[in-house]
């Protein structure tokens, strides 16, 4: 048999295995799915239930997070979480949250899925809209009393809201 032809009788033997004939793999269900689906729009879509406040947050902050982010998020060996120079001071201005992120849902999204950075996934969701509504207030765009929840947030204003040129404006909704 010339190897062309053993190659293909091989490739009938591994097609015609009952495992093979099953397909690979194996379907999982909606919730298998639901537990990574955890995208949060910038609208607010996807948000969960619960609620957090800047002083609660203060606490989880010192905690879990000051550790690299710095005291109150002044920065250390992570980026500054508070404050940042106008965009407008040139090229190598440090882009922050305050400086740069366009909506405050990004902060929720962000902080449940990474953060804190050696363990992510492992605050609740109180624990993410506290922390939330400190880096917020923090900022002063927020109030110091403001309870961040799936209401509140979207209605957050970011100060660089306006600062993006869309490339495909026609698809914004
Ligand atoms: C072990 C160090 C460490 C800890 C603890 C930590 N972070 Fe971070 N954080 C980082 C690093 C590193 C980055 C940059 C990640 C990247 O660029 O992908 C980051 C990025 C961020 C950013 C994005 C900043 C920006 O402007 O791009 C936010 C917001 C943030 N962290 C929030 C938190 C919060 C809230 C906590 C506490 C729950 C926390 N982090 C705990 C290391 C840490």
């Amino acid at each position: 048999m010339c190897m062309r032809n053993a190659l293909i009788a091989i490739a009938l033997a591994v097609l015609a295995n009952p495992v093979f004939a099953q397909g690979l793999g194996k379907h999982i269900s909606e919730s298998d799915v639901a537990a990574w689906d955890i995208s949060i729009l910038p609208d607010g879509t996807g948000l969960p239930a619960g609620n957090g406040t800047p002083q609660q947050g203060a606490t989880v902050f010192a905690s879990k997070c000051a550790v690299c982010h710095g005291e109150n998020g002044k920065g250390a060996t992570a980026a500054a979480l508070v404050g940042g120079e106008p965009l407008t001071s040139g090229i190598e201005t440090a882009k922050t949250v305050a400086n740069f992120w366009p909506y405050a849902t990004t902060l929720f999204d962000f902080t449940r899925r990474a953060m804190p950075w050696p363990r992510p996934r492992t605050l609740t969701n109180d624990e993410v809209y506290a922390l939330t509504a400190f880096i917020l207030a923090q900022n002063k765009i927020i109030g110091a009393e403001d309870v961040m929840n799936a209401q509140s947030l979207p209605k957050v204003r970011m100060p660089n809201r306006d600062g993006f040129i869309p490339r495909f404006p026609e698809r914004i909704p």
